[in-house]
């Protein structure tokens, strides 16, 4: 874990930086970087600038914090994130979300590129994340536990209802069609082998990510309510005809980034609305 006084170091970078305070913050992966187009920046911070944080290596995850606006709305971007397949520690990978807890984040939405299992799942679609399966082999809870905090943290509704419904409400505004399902994550980096997919769809998965999890199970034990949506951009191997790559991945997720955007920022519209 992130020492607290290591955090509170980030949160002073990020806050010299900018006087906004918002409550809700973004996590941009794959295929959703788009969303800073529409964010109005107020300050714009690169990872290397901000103690503790981790530096984001993957071509198309850039590393840059964002305080701003959207739609009016004060929020956080964290674009880019650091991948535990990079070699990264569960608490390098995690501290973003803490940093944006700590900045006083009450919602979070966590955005990915994911392969597809479920067969009426097409590259392209989007999916809202129901649940989860955690198949990294680490938890980012293990190990010391800040004092007064719990490290048995319940994850029995770790992606929250109120923010899935306003999700759902903004597809249906954008006349987007929102699958739902269930996020099994792995380590990576390699791609799964089709045996693994079998498996993992009896195991009742929907989609497999390498990234998320870390973060939404962090954000619940800092008591920040999470919501994740996936962009489908790969039938998962042995699912399709050919073989997976990561070009492949990262075109499907560059078609699709102004839907994305669009779907994150009627999504903020909303959230002004109802729960801000
Ligand atoms: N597997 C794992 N991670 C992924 C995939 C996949 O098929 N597509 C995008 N991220």
């Amino acid at each position: 874990m992130g020492s607290k006084a290591e955090v509170l170091q980030a949160v002073q970078a990020v806050q010299r930086r900018s006087s906004l305070r918002p409550r809700l913050a973004f996590v941009l992966g794959s295929g959703f970087g788009h969303v800073l187009k529409v964010v109005e920046a107020e300050a714009q911070i690169a990872y290397g600038d901000i103690p503790g944080f981790p530096a984001a290596s993957v071509p198309g995850h850039s590393g840059t914090l964002v305080v701003g606006r959207l739609g009016g709305l004060p929020v956080m971007v964290l674009n880019g994130r650091a991948h535990y397949y990079e070699g990264h520690s569960m608490d390098a990978v995690t501290f973003g979300v803490r940093t944006l807890a700590a900045c006083g984040i009450r919602d979070l939405l966590l955005t990915n590129a994911a392969g597809g299992l479920n067969r009426t799942f097409r590259p392209g679609d989007f999916m809202m994340l129901t649940d989860h399966i955690n198949l990294m082999g680490a938890n980012p809870l293990r190990g010391p536990v800040w004092p007064g905090w719990s490290r048995f943290v319940d994850l029995t509704q770790t992606y929250d209802l109120g923010l899935r419904q306003l999700l759902q409400r903004a597809a249906k505004v954008d006349r987007l069609r929102l699958r739902k399902g269930v996020y099994l994550a792995v380590s990576g980096p390699s791609y799964e082998t089709p045996a693994e997919i079998g498996a993992f769809a009896k195991l009742g998965a929907d989609a497999v990510g390498m990234s998320t999890v870390p973060e939404a199970i962090v954000a619940r034990q800092c008591g920040v309510r999470v919501a994740g949506l996936s962009c489908i951009t790969n039938l998962a191997a042995g699912r399709g005809a050919g073989e997976l790559s990561h070009e492949e991945v990262l075109d499907t997720a560059r078609h699709n980034e102004l839907r994305a955007a669009g779907l994150i920022a009627r999504f903020a519209k909303l959230y002004a609305k109802d729960i801000a």
